[in-house]
């Protein structure tokens, strides 16, 4: 057979890849390190979230000097439990952006510094990319594929006609899913990170209050949270006024079930209209046990093949990372050593073959 260089030196990069990963865009310091773009040797991820939860929420400034204080204990332990040796890595991948650009940056420092010191390529990486890939860990991916992105910073439709490439459909015009979710526990009295109590208290109730669905305009794959969040508010606050007691339990349901309701029903949407072979369901909020079964039941009466991460994957974490650097690898893309965290990084710009390899 006679294959294209391009296709062969492709070919060859899918196998025999050792990545190791680190990811701090928020508020988890993560390192990784992934065979062949799929086999989580190590993922190991120190958590914030009980330093944060005094505050209510992410102090960006505590994230990075807590960041600072564990990356390179965390880089060193994921090489020695791997049973890696260093110069047997083949790249080190690291989250460009978005995020935090403090806390972006301690991870970006501390990567380069590896990849400088072990004279190994470097991949700067698009955390919703990786967010996505964290499906990879578990199976291939079918394309063209739909993604829905649910997490504390992003709501997003992305399609994907082929390995790599990214176009969003559509987005939140303003709060994310589980900015939202934080927030209405906040109202309800729950503690920081509130999404899981939310969805814990919506399971359990009888009954949920009405509350309205937010479509936006017909065909909009967009979302709009704020409205919504801030009806649970007035309701909140109006039974506080009149001293009645907060039907915590009514009002999570209802919120919950405006909110699956609309993803479900523009995720659905857009596989059909994209003839997507499959629908990937991605970050934080894909722990929600209501989004998971409304999802599932729908995908199966439709049948729509419908992947979902382990939960260990569905939250921030190196690993994914490490699979989505892998694809960029196969295409023979890596970064220099100028990079610097991005914020507001485009997820279409980093498709590949976008910018073209770096
Ligand atoms: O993806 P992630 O770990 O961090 C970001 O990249 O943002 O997502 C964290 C978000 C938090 O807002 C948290 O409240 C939410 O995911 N979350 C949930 C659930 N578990 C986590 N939201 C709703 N229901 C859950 N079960
Ligand atoms: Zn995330």
């Amino acid at each position: 057979m006679n294959m294209a260089p391009k296709q062969q030196k492709e070919d060859a990069n899918r196998k025999s890849t050792c990545i190791l990963a680190v990811e701090t865009s928020c508020d988890e310091t993560s390192v990784a390190i992934v065979r062949d773009g799929r086999e989580v040797l190590v993922n190991l991820v120190a958590s914030q979230i009980e330093t944060h939860k005094a505050f209510g929420g992410v102090v960006p400034e505590v994230a990075s000097r807590q960041h600072v204080e564990c990356i390179t204990l965390l880089m060193e332990q994921a090489i020695s439990e791997s049973g890696v040796a260093p110069e047997e890595l083949t790249a080190i991948a690291v989250t460009e952006g978005p995020g935090l650009v403090g806390a972006l940056l301690v991870g970006i420092m501390a990567a380069k510094a590896l990849a400088f010191a072990l004279d190994k390529p470097l991949i700067g990486t698009h955390h919703i990319a990786g967010h996505i890939y964290a499906n990879r860990l578990t199976e291939e991916i079918q394309y063209p594929a739909i993604a829905l992105v649910v997490s504390g910073g992003h709501t997003e439709i992305v399609r994907m006609e082929s390995e790599g490439r990214f176009e969003v459909m559509g987005q939140t015009r303003d709060d994310a899913v589980g900015e939202a979710y934080d927030k209405v526990a906040r109202a309800l009295g729950y503690p920081y990170p509130g999404g899981p109590h939310v969805d814990r208290a919506a399971q359990a109730a009888e009954s949920a209050v009405p509350l309205p669905r937010v479509w936006l305009e017909e065909g909009s794959y967009d979302f709009s949270l704020s409205g919504l969040k801030s009806a649970v508010l007035n309701l909140v606050n109006q039974s506080r006024m009149k001293g009645e007691e907060v039907d915590a339990g009514g009002i999570a349901r209802g919120f919950q079930e405006s909110v699956v309701e609309v993803l479900v029903g523009k995720a659905i949407r857009a596989v059909h209209e994209f003839g997507a072979k499959q629908l990937l369901l991605c970050g934080g909020v894909a722990a929600n046990g209501g989004l998971r079964s409304e999802l599932a039941a729908r995908c199966a009466a439709e049948s729509i093949t419908l992947a979902i991460p382990p939960m260990k994957y569905c939250t921030d974490n190196a690993a994914m990372i490490g699979a989505a650097a892998h694809v960029k690898w196969i295409h023979g893309e890596v970064s220099d050593l100028y990079i610097k965290g991005e914020p507001g990084m485009s997820l279409e710009g980093w498709s590949v073959g976008a910018s073209g390899a770096r």
